[in-house]
């Protein structure tokens, strides 16, 4: 990439502040693959992230579970054992040897799960008993069935907590440079953040104050662990997926803006409003811009945004980031496309969750060989 006409797009002029040294605005998001077979990364993913990094571009990994009880998908990646952290440590290495900067999405997933997926047989944790009634997989095409949750004992609580620090300190041991605390799209903090779903009446139900403790709870303890400047957090305070809705989200998103800024953080990352379910954009009222003026740290956007849109976000500062999932899913060189303002390889959200090593996952072609 040349310097210099590069300035003419705001999405790929540099973003520096005293943490983060990038050469361009554009985040890989975080994007579940499930081709981790048993939980373990495989080095398949070793091209997968390799072919989407930049020098100076920030990537953030799929979401990658805390502990055995924190899965609710087939192959999704952990990082709770030292094979996992053994098996990310390639895959973070070649990320770093062309420059990019990678943090690891951490991630429980509640009462998104059946017990299939749990040690032995038990029912998924949540801060509810409330079931999920079936639902339809983000692929659009499967209907899944979930196992009627355990609401998390208070005394219980500090082990999850401590389960994100532990995880926290695993994602550093295996390279990575930092972590995203997954805090959106209904899984374990949104259960407790979310008044449709938290029906506690203890310190950690009720008010908007105490159902945020548990988010910020394990914000802490990653940061005492990992460091401020090592820590993100994600948030979709506007959405409703896996039922997680709530009365107010304006209230909620910027409660938790407020809040993080204590800690403070690197950055908050946060799903559009007009993301309502998953894949489709509809039109909003809402906006994350009081999130984004309470916020104090880096703010990254996501959620159907493309190039024409990336760039006004950035160059209205609506933003200081935006990350991009389907698109950079199925372009590995998106940076090199926006640069270009070449056309884009349309994705196939068949193979988005397929377990092949190869097929809709590294297999999208680059630019050079479609023109
Ligand atoms: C295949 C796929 C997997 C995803 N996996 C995750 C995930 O692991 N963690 C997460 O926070 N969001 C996940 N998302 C949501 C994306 O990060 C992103 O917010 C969403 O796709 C909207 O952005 P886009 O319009 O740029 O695709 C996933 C989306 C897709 C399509």
């Amino acid at each position: 990439m040349a310097g210099v006409e590069l300035t003419n797009i705001p999405l790929l002029t540099p973003y520096k502040t005293g943490k983060l040294q990038l050469s361009h605005r554009v985040v890989l998001a975080p994007l579940t693959r499930q081709r981790s077979y048993n939980n373990i990364p495989q080095p398949h993913a070793v091209l997968y992230y390799s072919q989407r990094t930049t020098k100076g571009g920030l990537l953030i990994s799929e979401a990658t579970g805390v502990s055995d009880t924190a899965q609710g998908y087939p192959n999704t990646p952990g990082i709770w054992t030292k094979e996992q952290v053994e098996a990310w440590k390639p895959i973070v290495d070649a990320v770093h040897a062309k420059g990019g900067i990678f943090f690891c999405q951490i991630w429980h997933v509640g009462r998104v799960s059946s017990s299939d997926f749990q040690p032995n047989g038990q029912a998924p944790i949540s801060s509810t008993d409330k079931s999920l009634k079936p639902s339809v997989r983000a692929n659009g095409i499967d209907v899944v069935e979930f196992t009627p949750p355990r609401k998390l004992k208070i005394d219980e609580i500090p082990q999850i907590v401590n389960d994100f620090r532990i995880a926290a300190r695993n994602a550093i041991e295996a390279g990575f440079d930092g972590v995203e605390i997954h805090g959106a799209h209904g899984y374990l903090l949104e259960q407790f953040m979310k008044d449709e779903v938290n029906d506690r009446t203890d310190e950690y139900g009720v008010t908007l104050q105490n159902r945020c403790r548990f988010p910020l709870e394990i914000v802490e303890a990653t940061v005492n662990e990992i460091g401020a400047e090592k820590v993100g957090i994600r948030l979709s305070p506007f959405a409703s997926y896996m039922q997680a809705g709530d009365s107010n989200p304006e209230a909620l998103g910027l409660f938790m803006a407020q809040s993080l800024n204590k800690y403070e953080i690197l950055y908050c990352h946060m799903v559009e409003p007009r993301m309502k379910t998953v894949g489709e954009k509809s039109e909003t009222p809402h906006s994350l811009l009081p999130m984004r003026k309470a916020f104090n740290g880096t703010f990254i956007v996501a959620g159907g945004y493309d190039r024409e849109d990336g760039n006004k976000a950035i160059g209205n500062n609506f933003t200081d980031l935006v990350a991009y999932g389907r698109l950079f899913l199925a372009n590995p060189d998106l940076i090199k496309r926006f640069e270009l303002d070449a056309p884009l390889n349309k994705y196939n959200r068949e193979t988005f969750y397929i377990p092949d090593p190869v097929v809709g996952y590294t297999d999208y072609p680059f630019l050079e060989s479609t023109i």
